[in-house]
């Protein structure tokens, strides 16, 4: 039998039998998520479950184990996942990805377990949430003027919001397979396409434009501006009524203090404040954002680059993308909880020759002097700044994005070799989703192909003259 993510227990015999008869069993003894499944010689199929996410689990491995005839092994099986947090993120700013090719992906990760969509709605690059409140979101910060990322050049306008009715529908399809969406409306940095519109939240006031290429931008928003909070809350207010979520993404990474060191009003503030470190003044905003949301019942989760402020509040998760952060080490050890992306593994965006299935697989959901009660789970996030169609989104995730899974689930990894072999039994499903997988041949690289990998990848995305012009 061979069942992705690998169950906790599976005895098999080789008796093949048809399903004669299926039963379904709540069975107190179980905890959330888990299952049984037994398959006797007369054909009887009985699902034992507590919750109903555990009884589309039982459902999920019932498909991987029957044969191309409809026969199963007599067996049992008996299951839970490691990580109650088993996450994919889809960048969905960079480029569009359609309402269709998302639920496609989403039926492929229901199918391995997963159970969070993580969708990263807004970035310099443009603004996905369709706003009723404030309709120049959908306008102005939607759009941006041509799209340079390198060698992905289009030279036309680029950009529209999701409707509120096609982002619903996306948490419907999402909660029929047990996952919940996260919404990611990333602050205080990475927000030159919500500035495009309401420059007055900025430092300077000056009038700021979409991004059009990649890259880590100093327009973020000026903590000290009247309406600076209030308008971030209020914009939340609304990404609430569309995502009925537990949790809601709050961004936090790679904001520059650049404009607020020479900001008059930042300045002031932070005197009042009595604050002299910017990584610090940044949680104050994100806190007062966390702190509201939190009296809606929302947990907040924050990239890795906010636990560089001392100040973050206990009841933010981190997500951790950068790896060995000590300041990330210390904010689990003082009681606070991580979900691990570490971006040399998890990463789907970068190539094969960069980080091979090998790599990804090989992650140890550990981190040394770092308390495992804190590790809440896992999440393959995917950037799109150079994938702008289906095919590359679906080779670069899949089968990476098995590997994530594997991990997320299992607490009993085997082997890379085993994994590969399951993968390869896996592959058909993805087929018939429609959604193609990188050839084998690409899975598997040393470490030391890794330069270049790099190479390669710089090569395949920018041309001389553009290094050229942003090395100037
Ligand atoms: C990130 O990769 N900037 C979270
Ligand atoms: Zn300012």
């Amino acid at each position: 039998m061979k069942i992705i993510p690998t169950p906790e227990k599976a005895v098999y015999s080789s008796k093949l039998v048809s399903e004669k008869e299926r039963q379904y069993l709540i069975d107190t003894s179980l905890l959330k998520e888990e299952y049984t499944v037994k398959i006797d010689d007369e054909g009887k199929v009985l699902i034992s479950y507590y919750d109903e996410a555990g009884r589309f689990y039982a459902e999920q491995t019932l498909k991987q184990i029957k044969n191309e005839k409809n026969l199963y092994p007599v067996c049992k099986i008996e299951d839970s996942p490691h990580f109650s947090y088993r996450g994919f993120m889809l960048d969905c700013a960079r480029h569009i990805i359609p309402i269709d090719e998302i639920k496609k992906i989403i039926d492929a990760m229901a199918l391995l377990k997963f159970n969070r969509f993580h969708w990263h709605l807004t970035d310099d690059q443009g603004w996905r949430f369709e706003s009723e409140k404030f309709p120049i979101l959908n306008t102005v910060s939607a759009v941006r003027e041509y799209s340079d990322f390198g060698k992905t050049y289009d030279g036309s306008p680029y950009g529209r919001v999701y409707t509120k009715a096609e982002m619903r529908e996306i948490v419907e399809y999402c909660k029929e397979r047990f996952i919940e969406v996260i919404p990611e409306f990333d602050i205080p940095g990475h927000t030159s396409a919500l500035l495009a519109a309401f420059p007055e939240l900025s430092c300077s006031g000056l009038k700021v434009k979409v991004k059009t290429h990649q890259g880590i931008f100093k327009d973020v928003i000026c903590p000290a501006k009247e309406d600076s909070l209030k308008t971030i809350c209020e914009i939340f207010d609304e990404i609430c009524e569309v995502f009925p979520s537990e949790y809601v993404h709050i961004g936090g990474d790679e904001a520059p203090s650049r404009h607020w060191e020479s900001c008059p009003d930042c300045q002031q503030h932070m005197k009042e404040l009595g604050l002299e470190n910017y990584k610090e003044y940044q949680n104050y905003f994100m806190n007062g954002v966390i702190e509201h949301l939190s009296k809606k019942g929302k947990a907040c989760i924050v990239w890795n680059d906010a636990a560089a402020g001392k100040n973050l509040s206990k009841d933010a998760i981190v997500q951790y993308w950068k790896e060995n952060d000590k300041a990330t080490f210390e904010f689990a050890n003082g009681g606070g909880r991580l979900i691990l992306s570490p971006f040399t593994y998890y990463y789907t965006d970068y190539g094969y020759d960069i980080t091979p299935l090998n790599r990804t697989y090989s992650f140890t959901p550990e981190i040394k002097g770092v308390n495992s009660d804190s590790i809440s789970g896992l999440e393959v996030p995917i950037w799109t700044e150079y994938i702008d169609n289906d095919e590359t989104l679906e080779t670069m995730l899949f089968p990476r994005a098995i590997a994530v899974a594997e991990t997320a689930w299992s607490k009993n990894k085997k082997s890379y070799a085993e994994f590969c072999d399951k993968v390869n039994s896996f592959t058909p499903f993805l087929e018939e989703l429609g959604i193609e997988t990188a050839p084998q041949s690409e899975w598997t690289k040393s470490r030391a192909q890794m330069p270049i990998g790099w190479l390669r990848f710089v090569n395949k995305n920018y041309s001389l003259d553009y290094i050229k012009s942003a090395i100037k």
